[in-house]
C-alpha cells in the first residue's frame, strides 16, 4: 500500500466492480484499492448479484467474507471471467506487484482470467517501471538467490516484517527479496531472466497481462482498455 488518495482508489475499485455480471467468477485481488472493488461488491451481492469470488491471499479472503461474497477455488471452477486487482506501478501494459507479498498467488489469477483488470489511483502511473521487484523465494533458497539477483545485476533486499522479527513469509511460506534493477527498460526480459533463477516461486513483473486499466483520480476515473 502506498501513495494516491483513498477516494482515488475506491473510484478505481467500485469503477471496475461495475464490470461484473450474474454468473460470474470473479478474482479478488489483494490492497487497499483492490479491497474498495471488493467491498462494492459485496454490496451488488447483497442486492442480488449472484457471483463467486477467488480470493489472491489471506487479506482478500478476509475482505470477501466480511462483504458477503460466496467464494470458491481454482479447483472447482473451469473458468475465471475477472480478476480485478491492484498494482505497485504501471507503465502501458506492464505492472509491478507484489507490495503486499500475494503477487504469486495474483500472478496464477489474474493470468487465467478472461479479463484482467487493474485498478490504481494516478500517483501508480509511470513511463519506466522503477520499484524494486518483489521475489517470492522458498526459504531454503534465499542465500542462492541472493547471489543469482546479484549475478544479473540486481541488489536483493530481505523484506522485513514491522510486526515481527525477522523477515516476511509469504501466505505461502515464502521469503520475498525485493530486487532493485533501477529503470526497467525491458520487463519482458527481466521477466524471463527472473523467472530462470532455481528457488524464486514468482516474481512482481506482470508483462504484457493487462487487458483494462482503471486509473482513479479525486474527482474521475480513466479507462484504458488494451
Ligand atoms: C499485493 O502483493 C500487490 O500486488 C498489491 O496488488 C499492491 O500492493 C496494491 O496495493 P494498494 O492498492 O494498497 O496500493
Amino acid at each position: 500500500t502506498q501513495g494516491g488518495s483513498s477516494d482515488a482508489k475506491r473510484r478505481a475499485g467500485e469503477s471496475a466492480a461495475n464490470l461484473v455480471v450474474d454468473g460470474m467468477v470473479v478474482g479478488l485481488g489483494t490492497g487497499s484499492t483492490a479491497a474498495h472493488a471488493i467491498d462494492a461488491l459485496g454490496e451488488a451481492v447483497d442486492a442480488g448479484l449472484d457471483v463467486r469470488g477467488i480470493a489472491t491471499s489471506y487479506q482478500s479472503r478476509r475482505r470477501a467474507l466480511e462483504a458477503g461474497i460466496p467464494l470458491t477455488t481454482l479447483d472447482a471452477v473451469d473458468r475465471v471471467d475477472v480478476a480485478i486487482d491492484g498494482a505497485d506501478q504501471v507503465a502501458d501494459r506492464h505492472l509491478l506487484k507484489g507490495g503486499g507479498a500475494a503477487h504469486a498467488r495474483e500472478k496464477v489469477v489474474d493470468g487465467v482470467a478472461d479479463r484482467f483488470v487493474v485498478v490504481v489511483d494516478s500517483s501508480k502511473t509511470v513511463e519506466t517501471l522503477s520499484r524494486p521487484v518483489p521475489l517470492a523465494v522458498l526459504p531454503d533458497a534465499e542465500p542462492v538467490v541472493e547471489r543469482a539477483v546479484e549475478d544479473v545485476g540486481g541488489d536483493p533486499e530481505l523484506r522485513t516484517a514491522t510486526a515481527k522479527d525477522g523477515p516476511v513469509v509469504t501466505d505461502d511460506g515464502n521469503l520475498v527479496l525485493d530486487c532493485s534493477f533501477g529503470p526497467i527498460e525491458d520487463p519482458a526480459g527481466l521477466a524471463s531472466t527472473l523467472s530462470s533463477l532455481p528457488g524464486v516461486v514468482e516474481h512482481g513483473l506482470f508483462v504484457g497481462m493487462v487487458d483494462e486499466i482503471h486509473v482513479g483520480t479525486d474527482g474521475d476515473v480513466t479507462v484504458e482498455r488494451f
